[in-house]
């Protein structure tokens, strides 16, 4: 891979653009912070800086890089593809690669890509697509929301879009893999998966094609009919993990980021209806409760959710599941209560200012509860007041803000006509043992640091570093015997930083760079106290100083029982003076 294309693409692009497409900035100083994307955090220690085009989070993960490592690492992908959307947002050219030299899953979003193209074609050009074409307009789906939705049709036919592929120069077995291919166990014969369904293209953050819903092509279906489901899908691939995946966020991302707001919604239809009356933050959790994963995506837009959705609260579905775990992750939710019978995407088509009305007048999650409760209990019985107790008390339970959980514990206490303190000693009954899913699912939140730990050697070279670079004069605190207490990078950052001053890192290798990068961030971002700054400095220094000689010591004490054994008197003599030497040096530090 050429350099200079790397090189085209970090001069054409900023890193707060790209950053900021994922991850909510906000100014701090010459550099922009934001709670760390890659693990759950409540003060913000991730960092960005324009400057030196790099990023940092200097909490848990205590990870950093460039635009390409952010990129892989957020869209969870291998470099070649980091390479292929950061180029694409550039407007950069990638000489066209050999296909065999494709990576396997570079390969499968061609296949979905073709495939995607395919389905869209049919669709619009073939005398079967007619069909389903009058299907979404009979839904009231617009010529230009089916093009902005890439949707398609599945012809009916056994190999249409298989046998298409395959003359493209694609494998069976790759098919298969994309997840568009199935086999028959008993005559080894394939299949198209998807067959005379109208498609829903599925895509990632960049809006790469991952996977496919796909619905029949009926208003609707007898509830028992078995053999045709309504929705089928996309399988598990290398590329689509329905558990990860959110659909319709690629193009909803930056509405949900200026209303500050995330609607969510169960169905494609559903999305794509709103979307197309104007209501653009808006994605859909396809009829599955909201995992961890998919929780700590949204985290990044937004921490207001609005479900808008059928949901019975007093049961334990998988929906409800999802909303209380989004609750106990700090998201504040908001429920838009829809009419019987309908969802959204009806909504949308008959009378849009009426959705628009219910989103405005979302129901907080207590409001919706209260009322919940108070619809379906008598509050005035025994029987009652237990079922409604019985209902919050676990909701309660899991408000992870000491405040709010107060004002719900003092509302209950006067709907059921129970004293606060009853109530508080019930809750402290309840073990949400019922709940290993919630502590699974926080673990699951948590991105343990995969860096091996700093050595306190290595916190109090940085920490130096960070002061020397606050107060440059404190450097000539490190005399040139000093230098040999410290590790090479260091040694090597303090002897440039004494020459030059804030030198410019632009020309350092890879590695060197973002080590020195990664100081200078540091010492931007760090808050450290002026008048106890120089005395910091020299007992860093004191520190380090200590922690090599009673090292060397240590070894030369190994060193000496070596050569006593040898019978090496010479050796373990000179090795003596040696340690000698260096236990009055240290003493001497010790005692100053
Ligand atoms: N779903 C699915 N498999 C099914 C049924 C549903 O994957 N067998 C998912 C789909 O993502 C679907 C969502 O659950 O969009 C909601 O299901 P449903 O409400 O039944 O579908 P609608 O979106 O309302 O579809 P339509 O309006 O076209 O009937
Ligand atoms: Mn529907």
């Amino acid at each position: 891979m050429a350099d200079s294309v790397i090189e085209e693409i970090k001069n054409r692009l900023d890193i707060v653009d790209v950053v900021r497409e994922y991850v909510k900035l906000e100014k701090a100083g010459a550099n922009y912070r934001a709670l760390c994307p890659f693990h759950s955090e409540k003060k913000p220690s991730f960092f960005v800086s324009p400057t030196r085009q790099i990023w940092h989070c200097f909490g848990a993960c205590n990870e950093g890089g460039d635009i390409f490592k952010f990129i892989m690492k957020i869209e969870g992908v291998e470099f070649g593809d980091a390479l292929r959307i950061l180029a694409q947002k550039a407007g950069v050219e990638l000489k066209k690669e050999d296909p065999r030299l494709k990576t396997e899953r570079q390969r499968l979003y061609s296949i979905l890509e073709i495939a995607c193209c395919f389905f869209e074609v049919q669709l619009q050009k073939s005398s079967a697509g007619k069909e389903a074409k009058n299907y979404l307009k009979k839904r009231g789906v617009r010529e230009e929301t089916i093009k902005k939705w890439r949707l398609g049709y599945a012809p009916d036919t056994w190999q249409g879009l298989s046998k298409f592929l395959i003359s493209k120069g694609y494998k069976r077995e790759e098919i298969k893999k994309a997840g568009l291919l199935l086999e028959s166990e008993k005559t080894g014969n394939y299949y198209d998966r998807f067959r005379r369904r109208i498609i829903f293209p599925i895509s990632n953050l960049s809006s790469q094609i991952i996977g496919f819903g796909g619905r029949i092509l009926k208003e609707t279906l007898r509830p028992d009919n078995q053999e045709e489901a309504k929705y089928i899908n996309s399988p598990s691939t290398l590329l689509y993990d329905k558990s990860k995946t959110i659909f319709g966020l690629d193009k909803a991302g930056r509405a949900i980021r200026e209303a500050d707001a995330c609607i969510l919604v169960e169905g494609y239809m559903d999305a794509i209806m709103m979307s197309q009356e104007g209501i653009e933050n808006v994605v859909a959790t396809s009829g599955t409760s909201l995992t961890p994963y998919q929780l700590r995506i949204l985290k990044r837009y937004t921490n207001n959710l609005l479900t808008a959705f059928d949901m019975d609260l007093a049961g334990n579905s998988a929906t409800k599941r999802g909303i209380d775990l989004a609750q106990s992750l700090g998201f504040n939710i908001k429920i838009v209560i829809m009419p019987e019978g309908k969802d959204p995407a009806d909504l949308a088509l008959e009378n849009p200012e009426l959705l628009k009305a219910l989103i405005r007048d979302a129901k907080t999650i207590h409001d919706f509860y209260f009322q919940d409760v108070l619809s379906k209990f008598d509050k005035n019985t025994l029987e009652g007041k237990k079922e409604i107790s019985n209902i919050l008390l676990p909701v309660i339970k899991r408000i992870p803000n000491k405040v709010e959980q107060g004002i719900w514990i003092k509302d209950l206490s006067e709907l059921i006509e129970v004293r606060e303190e009853d109530i508080r000693e019930e809750l402290e009954k309840i073990s949400l043992a019922e709940d290993s899913y919630l502590t699974l699912a926080k673990e699951e939140m948590v991105v343990p640091a995969k860096n091996e730990k700093k050595t306190r050697k290595d916190i109090l070279q940085e920490h130096m570093a960070v002061l020397a670079i606050k107060h440059p004069v404190f450097l000539n605190f490190l005399k040139t015997e000093d230098f040999s207490y410290l590790s090479p990078k260091f040694s090597e950052f303090f002897s440039l930083y004494k020459q030059k001053g804030d030198f410019d890192t632009s020309s350092f290798p890879e590695e060197k760079k973002s080590f020195f990068d990664y100081l200078f961030l540091k010492a931007e971002i760090e808050q450290v106290n002026k008048k106890e700054a120089e005395e910091d400095f020299k007992n860093c220094l004191r520190e380090i100083k200590k922690i090599e000689l009673r090292q060397k010591i240590n070894e030369m004490t190994q060193e000496i029982k070596k050569a006593e054994n040898q019978n090496d008197f010479e050796r373990a003599k000179e090795l003596v003076q040696k340690v000698q030497q260096h236990s009055e040096l240290l003493h001497k530090i010790e005692s100053a």
